[in-house]
């Protein structure tokens, strides 16, 4: 008995490892590739769900398979850590690999990758390898999908790349590969074999030589040839033309030399054409049969000659940029220019007429050229600098913004949650206002089709602050955010990581080729865990009845205080808050309000002669500021809102509560506002001598000596410091430049222009949408939208180096705080810097004044905040350079009564570029 049972027993157990076995065969994975993916896993911190024996049959995240074998690996933004093992080769079936966005996946790419000859998508942007590209990729002969771009790949473009037949898209920008472009010869491929090749990515590498005339032939099928930003040089080869097929070309920033072929006219597909900033020269080439060309860059490229009138005929041209060339003779856009036009830019020519023809649906930009120096004409329209400040950002959807809790973020439709964010880098859009909603919407439609396509989780998205970057590239910031829960899962976030990066998602075609970087996510729900699991059912049913009760009686105070909300608001809508000013009775009569004086418009229209042209002195998005001379002879600037550009009564009303509390001798006072129905004017005291820009330019004729830029410096930083230390909320200028410090008598600086101010909260930081110039604008800031002081000390720091270096911030794609920084050499004299000092500070300065003073640039625009000092101590070193000087910080007038040789001659005047839009709540 004791014996059968024993065999019984036996038998049962027999029959569960059978059992176990058969069940396990059909879901185990292939040992090889098992082996691999352990080798992965160990080789990075990976996603923390690779737990079990089988990757197939326990799902590991992000694997996939088909028949026990591993076909595809997609882990977009899983922030892994570590290398990718050269075990890889194990995963012979293997079709797809994504690792975009693992920016700590680092180490060199495996020769071994050349093993996985079933490859065809293979993607690692926004990766951190480095090392060369291995020439085994060529093995790789069913690749159709090659993204290396944004790593840190050094040495050549492998040649072999030449034998990937299928590949459709090559990407390999942004890294540091250098050599020239391999092309096939005798028994040695090259990319001039890559006939299905539709994308050649090439930009922001070191890749230098000439551009052989081999790799172009008219079997190609090239669409996009973007070679940006590299150190090519010699002419650039005619064999171009023979690419019909081509869409986007960009070859600026390169130092290419020559003219430009003219048989680059036969590509009659091109719609974005950018050959700025290269050592050309010649003729404006002939562009007419470039039939679909919509945006057109050339500038800075040496072009000389006339432009002819006949290439405003395009019928789908949209801009034309030809900035700093040598353009001559008379500018002249014909009868039958393009109807699609928006800019002509021409700024900084040899242009001396302009044929103005009535009722020109666009803008032209002539500042500059010799036209805009002539008596009368330097006051038109046309001569004025304006700069876009537009900006976007997506609106909630017909609900109230709700305050979020920690790091979660309200959607467009108002919910709380943790979105995937990143940015979207648009290499060659086809528009140029940056300000036009209407793009943006189509562009948020397309993005939530492809997610709702593809099945993924996502409620919606939000696009955030556009602007131009300096490669050029339209830089988007985007958050996608979660349907159902709060946060994504991992599948879910590598869904959307692979949607954007395998290009799934096409966006709509004015914004051209694309790529995206993602940021990385951090809160994955996790699957549960056991001591989760072990909270007894008792506890959970009573957290759920009792949280059910709460969240009913929040729900009941929520709605009450939406409603209490909601009516006090309907209410202040209602009663104007000027409704009773709008007469001349009520001068000055007005609460809260120091010193600024209500003015009608009727007093106004007299004051500048009926809003003439001739009394304006400067324009911008907003709208025009006019001088404005008072019956008593006392001069004014008027800065008048342009109709469609009008904030709301409330908003204009804080801002002239705002200025009307500033008082200080380096801030620039308000006299006081006109608001009439459909008017609205800020009236300002009036500073005669421009700008601080105008004048390191030499535009005002003063010879800005070191002693007088100390001088200018410390004024400037001391009415800084009011607006931080001295205000109550403190103020954020937010818009720090050279144009917006005026210079007074005694070059008293001031600081101008508050349109984009904002008071601080307690917390000393708020969250806002971005705004400001590029060129001065924090990056900090830009990055994480909170605004606080130490933003402004980043744009004052990029100010001190513009003093000192009589250099705009960003000159022919070159940013100044880079510049210096790369120059910088401490151990040498004068800091390496004599090249890129302006000379009128060396000869007058002592070499430890400037060394200190660049020492404080450089902390004010150190990346992070925190690091930056704080504007009182910006004003203490400055006064303790100007000792150095043996200047008096506390002296007016010595050495500095100064006189203007030729001051006011018809200057481009300060008050220029503010907004009058305050966008957000
Ligand atoms: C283009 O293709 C044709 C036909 O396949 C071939 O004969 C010709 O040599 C090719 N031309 C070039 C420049 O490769
Ligand atoms: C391209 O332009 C060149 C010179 O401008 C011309 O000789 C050639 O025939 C053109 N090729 C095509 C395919 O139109
Ligand atoms: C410019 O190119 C167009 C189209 O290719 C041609 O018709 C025209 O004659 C050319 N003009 C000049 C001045 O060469
Ligand atoms: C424009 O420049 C070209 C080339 O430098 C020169 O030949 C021509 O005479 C100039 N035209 C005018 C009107 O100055
Ligand atoms: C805005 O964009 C739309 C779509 O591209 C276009 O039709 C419209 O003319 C643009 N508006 C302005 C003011 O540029
Ligand atoms: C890993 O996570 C994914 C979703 O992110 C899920 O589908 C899968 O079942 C998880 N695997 C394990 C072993 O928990
Ligand atoms: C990758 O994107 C292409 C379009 O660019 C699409 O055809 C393809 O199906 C995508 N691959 C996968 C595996 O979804």
């Amino acid at each position: 008995m004791v014996v059968s049972m024993a065999m019984m027993l036996r038998i049962f157990i027999c029959f569960l490892v059978v059992l176990i076995q058969v069940l396990s065969v059909a879901a185990r994975t292939n040992p090889v590739d098992s082996a691999a993916l352990k080798s992965l896993k160990d080789s990075w911190y990976g996603p923390s769900n690779w737990t079990g024996e089988d990757p197939c049959g326990s799902s590991w995240g992000g694997v996939g398979c088909r028949n026990s074998r591993v076909i595809s690996i997609t882990l977009s933004s899983m922030g892994l850590n570590g290398q990718l093992s050269g075990d890889v080769q194990g995963l012979s079936e293997l079709e797809t690999l994504d690792l975009s966005y693992n920016k700590d996946l680092t180490g060199y790419l495996p020769q071994s990758i050349g093993k996985l000859t079933k490859l065809s998508i293979l993607i690692l942007v926004g990766c951190g390898f480095s090392g060369p590209i291995p020439d085994s990729i060529g093995s790789l002969t069913r690749l159709v999908f090659l993204s290396l771009n944004s790593n840190q790949f050094t040495g050549r473009i492998p040649a072999t790349i030449g034998y990937l037949t299928e590949l459709n898209w090559l990407d390999l920008s942004d890294n540091q590969i250098e050599g020239n472009i391999p092309v096939s010869s005798e028994s040695n491929p090259g990319l001039d074999m890559l006939v299905n090749t539709k994308h050649f990515h090439l930009g922001k590498n070191q890749l230098s030589g000439e551009i052989p005339a081999r790799l172009f032939h008219s079997n190609m099928t090239l669409r996009h040839l973007l070679v940006e930003n590299n150190r090519f040089t010699g002419v650039i080869p005619d064999t171009l033309g023979f690419v019909q097929t081509m869409e986007v070309l960009r070859l600026d920033r390169n130092a290419f030399s020559g003219s430009v072929p003219q048989n680059l006219n036969n590509l009659t597909h091109v719609n974005e054409l950018y050959i700025s900033n290269n050592n050309l020269k010649g003729l404006l080439p002939n562009l007419t049969g470039m039939n679909v060309l919509n945006y057109l860059v050339m500038e800075d490229t040496g072009l000389q000659g006339s432009v002819p009138a006949n290439l405003f005929s395009l019928h789908q041209l949209q801009t034309v940029i030809l900035r700093n060339n040598k353009l001559n003779g008379s500018l002249d856009t014909g009868t039958t220019y393009s109807n699609q036009l928006k800019l002509i830019d021409v700024q900084n020519n040899l242009i001396e007429s302009f044929t103005q023809r009535p009722g020109y649906p666009f803008q032209i930009k002539l500042a500059g050229n010799p036209i805009c120096n002539e008596r009368g004409e330097g006051r038109k329209t046309y001569c004025m600098e304006t700069q876009q400040t537009e900006t976007y950002s997506t609106p909630p959807e017909n609900c109230l913004p709700t305050e979020c809790s920690s790091n979660q973020v309200p959607s467009p439709t108002c919910k709380c949650a943790f979105p995937y964010t990143g940015n979207l880098f648009f290499r060659a859009p086809s528009f140029s206002n940056l300000g036009n909603r209407t793009i943006y919407e189509t562009l948020q439609k397309s993005l939530m089709q492809s997610f709702q396509n593809t099945k993924l989780p996502v409620e919606s998205v939000s696009l955030r602050n556009p602007i131009r970057d300096l490669d050029d590239y339209l830089v988007i910031q985007l958050q996608v955010f979660p349907s159902s829960q709060d946060r994504f899962t991992r599948t879910g976030v590598s869904g959307i990581g692979f949607v954007l990066s395998n290009q799934t998602f096409k966006p709509p075609s004015s914004f051209g080729p694309f790529f995206f970087i993602g940021d990385p996510y951090k809160y994955f729900v996790e699957a549960s865990t056991g001591s989760k699991k072990s909270i007894s059912t008792g506890i959970i049913i009573g957290a759920t009845v009792g949280g059910s009760v709460l969240a009913i009686l929040a729900l009941i105070i929520g709605i009450y205080a939406f409603r209490q909300k909601k009516r006090a608001e309907d209410a202040a809508k209602r009663s104007d808050p000027f409704a009773s000013w709008d007469s001349n009775k009520h001068s000055g009569a007005v609460p809260q309000l120091t010193g600024a004086r209500f003015f009608s418009f009727e007093e106004i229209k007299k004051w500048t002669n009926n809003f003439s042209e001739t009394n304006v002195i400067g324009c911008g998005g907003y709208g025009k500021v006019y001088r404005g001379s008072l019956l008593n002879g006392e001069l004014v600037a008027i800065k008048r809102a342009l109709q469609g550009s009008m904030q709301g009564a409330h908003e204009f009303k804080t801002e002239i509560e705002l200025l009307s509390r500033v008082h200080h001798k380096n801030v620039v006072g308000l006299a006081g506002f006109c608001f009439d129905q459909v008017e609205q004017m800020l009236v300002y005291e009036y500073i005669p001598n421009g700008t601080l820009k105008d004048g390191l330019s030499g535009k005002t004729g003063v010879r800005l000596d070191w002693m007088r830029r100390l001088r200018i410096a410390i004024g400037a930083a001391r009415g800084l410091q009011y607006l931080h230390d001295h205000v109550n909320p403190p103020i954020v200028h937010r818009d720090i430049k050279s144009n917006n410090i005026l210079l007074a008598d005694h070059l008293n600086a001031k600081v101008a222009d508050f349109g984009l101010s904002k008071f601080l909260g307690e917390r000393g930081h708020i969250t806002t949408q971005v705004k400001g110039t590029m060129g001065y604008m924090d990056p900090e800031y830009y990055m994480t939208n909170q605004l606080t002081e130490k933003s402004d000390v980043f744009s004052f720091g990029v100010v001190l180096l513009e003093i000192v270096t009589g250099k705009v911030p960003i000159d022919k794609g070159r940013y100044i705080v880079k510049e210096v920084k790369d120059a910088m050499d401490m151990t040498k004299d004068l800091y390496n810097l004599h090249e890129i000092l302006d000379p009128a500070v060396c000869s007058g300065a002592t070499p430890r004044s400037l060394e200190k003073f660049v020492d404080l640039a450089l902390k004010c625009v150190e990346e992070k905040g925190v690091n930056r000092p704080k504007m009182s101590e910006v004003v203490k070193q400055i006064e303790y350079i100007m000792e150095i000087e043996g200047l008096n910080p506390d002296d007016e007038s010595a050495s500095t009564s100064a006189t203007y040789e030729g001051a006011n001659k018809g200057l481009n005047h300060p008050y220029t570029e503010s907004l009058f839009v305050y966008s957000e709540a």
